[in-house]
């Protein structure tokens, strides 16, 4: 009975797949609008909010070998997530990759964990896509209203010279250092996050009218966010004072993750946020035109580009400023600060950067969550209404319909840090499961073509997942248990359902 949960798809049936046209989704997409859907994904909170957090708390301007690190962990997972895309190239990702090599009922795991990835990953940036378009209003003269910005409950501050602001202990610190009380200042209590729901409503809608009109939009938004981060590190290499480099790695303060060594693996695995998105390109792999060839260079090209800028950048920001004074939400805009007011120019065209590539951020992981709803109801493991395609413009519309649902609900009510590390787990849970795959496979199944071959296996894949694993341990307990709330919330609908309607479970029962 047991076994049966191991059923595996066969490796000549996910082949058939691909080659069905019958399936409805549209063979629109090029190299080259796979790696700037990767970098759409890519590119986006990490850098333009979390960056400076970590540099000032954790890393010092050592955050750029927490960069390299965490680059080092995503660029294995790359490997093996390419040599899976070229291999099967479905839609599905990661999900479809563990069917067919370790079973249904860790596929299921899989797939039900990449929602938590794509589903609350669009959520988490979609409030720190709020956070900058209500600061940008701002300076244009337009204010919103102050209780429909920010997350359900989440108490707004009125702080003289910064604006509305939840507390938090630095800002605490600070107003205690001027002799504020903050019960002495205006407050209000947040009902919702309205601008965080209304992009997710409009990209949502966006996905539904096409694909290739969603990646065209999504290479608009690229190339914004990619010239404005190239602007800052030219402009900014300019404006470097080498002695905000040293101390490079600043000294431990005695307690772990507080500078030194430690802090800088502490930072590493809040900045790997950064990095979550590359393997949304594999969820495109049936709307490509040239999958087996294409998604490699997709992958990893997305991938090497947004190692190199991140890199970049954190070299000139902590040059250009102390990293004592990056705590805060905009860290490039303090960059641009700390460059003078000649600069100045500069500031509202950072914060373009950030809109457009928060915004290309949501959109790919919009994107990827109802595809992977769709392989999986096309498994028979969810209702077949998941993987209805709209008749006229061939994507599936239902998922993305829901998709776009939960995900605005979710941006409309809870804040973005408890968002964030649940993200983070869930995907480095993805990430070690495809590195493991990649050995089992190529152990069972050695014959299979591999147009694209993770080089030195199993050295770079249990690399991989060692240090995905590590990541994972270095999150707070709270994480992890709202992780196993969510599998479990996972199991209870694969047995009583799932496992039920599943296709090869059926199948196998009437061939018994
Ligand atoms: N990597 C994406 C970002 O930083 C999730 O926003």
């Amino acid at each position: 009975m047991a076994s049966k949960l191991f059923l595996t798809k066969s490796m000549t049936k996910l082949m058939e797949e691909t080659q069905d046209s019958g399936q409805g989704l549209k063979r629109a997409l090029t190299a080259t609008n796979l790696t700037t859907l990767g970098i759409g994904a890519i590119i986006g909170a990490g850098i333009f909010v979390l960056t400076g957090q970590a540099a000032a708390q954790y890393a010092g301007p050592a955050i750029v070998i927490s960069f390299i690190i965490s680059g080092l962990a995503c660029a294995f997972a790359g490997l093996c997530y390419a040599e899976f895309a070229s291999m099967i190239p479905i839609a599905g990702s990661a999900y479809t990759y563990a069917y067919a090599t370790l079973g249904e009922f860790l596929a299921w795991i899989i797939g039900w964990d990449l929602i938590l990835e794509y589903l609350f990953a669009a959520s988490t940036v979609s409030v720190g896509w709020s956070g900058y378009m209500v600061s940008f209003l701002k300076d244009f003269g337009i204010f919103l209203p102050t209780n429909l910005t920010a997350a359900t409950g989440t108490v707004l501050y009125d702080v003289p010279g910064v604006g509305w602001k939840p507390m938090t202990d630095g800002l605490m610190d600070q107003l205690a250092a001027g002799g504020i009380l903050p019960e002495s200042l205006n407050h209000v209590t947040s009902l919702i996050n309205m601008p965080a729901m209304f992009i997710v409503a409009l990209l949502s809608a966006l996905l539904i009218i096409g694909i290739r009109e969603s990646a065209n939009f999504n290479n608009v938004m690229v190339i914004v966010k990619v010239s404005v981060i190239i602007l800052f590190i030219a402009i900014g290499f300019a404006f470097i004072k080498t002695g905000n480099w040293h101390p490079f790695i600043p000294k431990n303060t005695g307690t772990w993750g507080q500078f030194g060594w430690s802090g800088i693996f502490r930072g590493a695995a809040v900045i790997f946020f950064a990095y979550i998105g590359f393997d949304a390109v594999s969820t495109a792999a049936q709307e490509a035109k040239n999958p087996q060839k294409h998604m490699p260079i997709g992958i990893l090209g997305s991938l090497g580009i947004s190692t190199i800028l991140y890199i970049l950048v954190a070299i000139v920001l902590t040059g250009i400023v102390s990293y004592t004074q990056l705590n805060v939400s905009d860290p490039v805009a303090v960059g641009v600060d700390a460059m003078g007011k000649s600069m100045f120019w500069l500031r509202p065209i950072i914060k373009i950067a950030a809109i457009a590539g928060l915004s290309s951020v949501i959109l790919v992981m919009l994107m990827g969550q109802p595809r992977i709803f769709f392989t999986m109801a096309k498994d028979g493991l969810l209702p077949p209404i998941f993987s209805k395609v709209h008749p006229k413009y061939k994507t599936p519309y239902v998922s993305t319909l829901l998709t776009g649902a939960v995900a605005m609900v979710i941006a409309g009510i809870l804040p973005i840090s408890i968002l964030g590390e649940l993200v983070s787990i869930g995907t480095l849970l993805a990430f070690a499961i495809v590195c493991i795959s990649i050995i089992f496979l190529r152990y069972k199944r050695p014959e299979l073509h591999r147009p694209f071959k993770t080089p030195w296996v199993p050295f770079i894949p249990i690399l991989g997942a060692g240090i995905c694993i590590l990541q994972m341990l270095s999150l707070p307990l709270d994480t992890w248990i709202r992780l196993i709330a969510w599998m479990a919330i996972g199991f209870v609908i694969y047995f009583t359902y799932g496992k039920r309607k599943s296709k090869i479970q059926l199948e196998s029962k009437s061939g018994n």
